[in-house]
């Protein structure tokens, strides 16, 4: 995977997002992650709760959201931030994923290149990472 070292290509895959872009985290509410369909409260609503109070007083703002189209991947988050990279993870845990998220956060919102970097990602952002969709207006690989 592209993703998981420097390379000299990945220096095409830079952006320059404005310096004091938002962080928004976007934890999908309806993931079971392979849980019984009557599970209460909803594993995706357990990591929603627990990213928002992990996010308290890092200015990060977690959103919840119905499905990111990840579910056999369950549960999933979204990491996105204004002119970077976004990047969705699946196979979080309820409660130790909250961490994960909030430090990879933390990573991606001082990359100035506007990549989540590899080194000091949480291994749960390693093993979990789904995708990445470029910035809306990423010119293209050259
Ligand atoms: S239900 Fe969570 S990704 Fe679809």
């Amino acid at each position: 995977m592209a993703d998981t070292a420097t390379t000299d290509s990945e220096s095409d895959l830079t952006c320059a997002p404005q310096p004091e872009s938002e962080i928004t985290i976007y934890v999908c509410v309806t993931c079971r992650g392979g849980r019984p369909l009557d599970l209460v409260p909803v594993p995706g609503e357990v990591l929603a709760t627990a990213t928002a109070q992990a996010a308290e007083g890092t200015g990060i703002a977690v959103r919840p959201i119905r499905c990111l189209a990840n579910c056999n991947r369950g549960l999933s988050a979204a990491v996105r931030r204004d002119g970077a990279w976004t990047y969705v993870f699946g196979d979080l845990d309820p409660s130790s994923g909250a961490i994960a998220l909030i430090e990879g956060a933390k990573l991606f919102a001082n990359a100035p290149d506007g990549l989540m970097p590899w080194r000091g990602r949480p291994e749960a952002l390693k093993r979990g990472l789904v995708a990445r969709t470029p910035p809306f207006d990423f010119a293209g690989d050259s």
